[in-house]
């Protein structure tokens, strides 16, 4: 018997990194996967790859910051597979900069994406949890842990996730729906792609992780399966370091 096995999954963000990875192990531990993601195209091939593989799965273009989308994403998970058992919220963008460097713009834009579009789907999404006993799982940050330099639109953001978290699981726990947060450390996907070319810069991400190495998608992954799964069955409001010991150190 697999983890996940006839479970339904949404996973925003799921054409890259984090997201891709989840979908992946997901559909390998028995779950049909609804891939969500601006990008029609990297939505399709996680899609695909999880066909190819012998699963379920559809691609669905969205902007998660955008209601008429999430309706729209929830209906088509509706449609194809019946019910919702997981939303994954992971899909996110990162602005670099402080107060004084980062445009209303792209503080209004990591509000929106980071912090509005969970809002959205979890509401939407919750009558049909509700009925299936689900689970909602966010993807926060260490950054929204710990003081994260010249990231302020972001750092907000995510610890915004991490009390979103924990008032849904509260407003939800005897209501037999579960909701976590995975905090990633530095992790290796295409957010990071261009920062961690450089050598200092990928040094100085490495410099305060006790295990001396950069997070990977799968380590994201198998956390959220622990996390959507009845292994974490008695878990709720949880926000969930996986970054190599940075935040504890
Ligand atoms: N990579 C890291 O170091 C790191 C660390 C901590 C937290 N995170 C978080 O992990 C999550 C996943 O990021 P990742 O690192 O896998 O990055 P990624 O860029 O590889 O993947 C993010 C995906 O989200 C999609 N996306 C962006 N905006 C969207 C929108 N409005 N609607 C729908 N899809 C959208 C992108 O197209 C992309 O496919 C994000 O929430 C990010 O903030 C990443």
């Amino acid at each position: 018997m697999t983890l996940l096995q006839d479970k339904v999954a949404i996973i925003t963000g799921a054409g890259s990194g984090f997201g891709r990875a989840t979908a992946e192990l997901f559909a390998k531990e028995g779950a049909k996967i609804v891939a969500v993601d601006l990008n029609q195209e990297t939505a399709n091939q996680t899609a695909q790859i999880i066909i190819d593989a012998g699963g379920e799965a559809i691609g669905v273009k969205a902007n998660v910051a955008d209601e008429e989308d999430v309706k729209d994403f929830i209906d088509a998970t509706t449609k194809e597979f019946g019910k919702i058992d997981i939303l994954f919220n992971n899909a996110g963008i990162y602005a670099p900069g402080n107060v004084e460097t980062t445009s209303i713009d792209d503080w209004n834009r990591s509000i929106n994406v980071n912090m509005t579009a969970l809002f959205l789907a979890a509401k939407h999404a919750m009558p049909h949890l509700l009925e299936s006993n689900g689970n909602i799982i966010n993807t926060a940050s260490a950054g929204g842990i710990i003081g994260f330099p010249d990231a302020i639109a972001y750092a907000t953001t995510k610890g915004a996730v991490i009390s979103f978290t924990r008032a849904v699981a509260v407003d939800y726990a005897d209501k037999g729906v579960r909701c976590n947060a995975i905090c990633p450390g530095t992790g290796e996907t295409g957010m990071t792609k261009e920062l961690l070319e450089v050598p200092e810069i990928r040094d100085g991400f490495l410099a305060p992780i006790p295990m001396k190495r950069l997070g990977q998608p799968e380590d994201i992954a198998s956390a959220a399966l622990f996390l959507a799964s009845d292994q974490a069955s008695y878990i709720t409001g949880h926000a969930l370091p996986v970054d190599g010991g940075w935040t504890m150190s």
